[in-house]
């Protein structure tokens, strides 16, 4: 299907900042795509400025968080062609969060074709300076104006996009992160393993907590037992255990994110033995105080690979690797990274090239 996208350029351009002082989602480029399901179907997909949308103040997401999103990035590659990163994996991840939420799935086509539409139209937007790039939000809510607990009939689907720059502060320097030892992230069987905006307000008052520590994230450990580990405020999360790589399972209330696929892929090319399993942090633990212990990085589309230097909570704190970025660390970030800018060969099919 070829989706038909009307497009309106902006009379008005953004304000442009240096790519050395983007940060992490604070800017916004010229356009988004919007468009609108009513009556079981998708209509009137289009290209606009970016600007507020209006909505009626009963809209559904307002009062029953119909809000689902996705994150991925456009890269400028190799020859200045605009590189899109695994778009078919936030397809499907979208779809899959769309069925948990009770909301009409975005048709692969019509994401894919308006994705590639949008990063076409603000092209100059998508920063050229390594560790840099394009990141793109596609937002799927309920809008139908009503009172009353039941799935929207009408929706929006948008993405905005917005010039980026590393995710935190300390760039790709390790980060500390924080163990959330009384709050819970999600629990099985509920909406953990989706982009729901309802996770991440669930998240707001253990991360700003954490922060007020210098934290950069928590880390969330299992709803039944608050032993297990689940993940990173917005990344997956890897433990090096002597010469093998450990992660946690996908449980059901765990993000099943592209970053983690692509670290475990690599690392099964690169015959590295990976374990996805259940583990504990007092295992991380018995591992840092027999020195078997070597890193801990997290994975995620905003962070890449980024190295955990510190893990700490009230009676614990625990350095890693002296605080360095380990080298398998480095590895993933660079190959990732380097696939990502078509520096390196793409074996797995992650990169979609567009033709201009
Ligand atoms: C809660 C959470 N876990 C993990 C991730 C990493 O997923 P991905 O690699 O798909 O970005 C993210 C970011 O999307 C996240 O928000």
């Amino acid at each position: 299907m070829k989706t038909t996208i009307s497009i309106e350029k902006t009379k008005s351009e953004r304000t442009r900042h240096p790519e050395d002082q983007l940060g992490f989602g604070k800017y916004f480029a010229d356009h988004m795509f919007i468009a609108e399901y009513s009556e079981g179907s998708w209509k009137e997909a289009r290209i606009v400025p970016y600007g507020p949308l209006s909505l009626d103040p009963g809209a559904s997401v307002f009062h029953y968080g119909q809000a689902l999103f996705e994150g991925m990035k456009a890269f400028r590659g190799q020859n200045d062609r605009i590189h899109l990163f695994r778009p078919d994996f936030h397809v499907r991840r979208l779809a899959h969060g769309a069925e948990k939420l009770c909301m009409p799935s975005v048709p692969a086509e019509l994401f894919t074709e308006a994705v590639e539409a949008l990063v076409k139209v603000d092209s100059s937007w998508i920063p050229k300076s390594e560790g840099s790039a394009l990141y793109l939000r596609p937002t799927l809510i309920g809008t139908e104006s009503f009172l009353g607990v039941r799935p929207s009939q009408k929706y929006l689907f948008f993405i905005i996009t917005s010039p980026v720059g590393p995710y935190y502060s300390e760039g790709f320097n390790p980060v500390k992160i924080w163990i959330e030892r009384s709050r819970v992230r999600a629990a099985v069987g509920g909406l953990g393993d989706i982009k729901a905006g309802a996770n991440y307000a669930a998240s707001l008052a253990a991360s700003t907590a954490a922060k007020k520590k210098d934290f950069a994230q928590v880390l969330w450990l299992d709803s039944m037992e608050r032993k297990y580990i689940e993940e990173v405020g917005t990344m997956n999360v890897f433990f090096k255990i002597n010469d093998e790589v450990i992660t946690p399972a996908l449980n059901g209330s765990i993000l099943a994110g592209a970053t983690r696929d692509c670290v475990i892929q690599l690392l099964k090319s690169w015959n590295i033995p990976v374990t996805e399993r259940k583990i504990s942090i007092d295992e991380v633990f018995d591992a840092h105080k027999t020195g078997q212990l070597k890193e801990v990085f997290g994975s995620g589309t905003a962070a890449v690979v980024s190295s955990v230097g510190e893990l700490a909570d009230q009676d614990h704190r625990i350095t890693i690797n002296n605080n360095q970025v380990g080298d398998l660390t480095k590895k993933l970030l660079n190959e990732i990274t380097s696939i990502q800018l078509g520096k390196k060969s793409d074996p797995f099919g992650w990169v979609k090239v567009l033709e201009s």
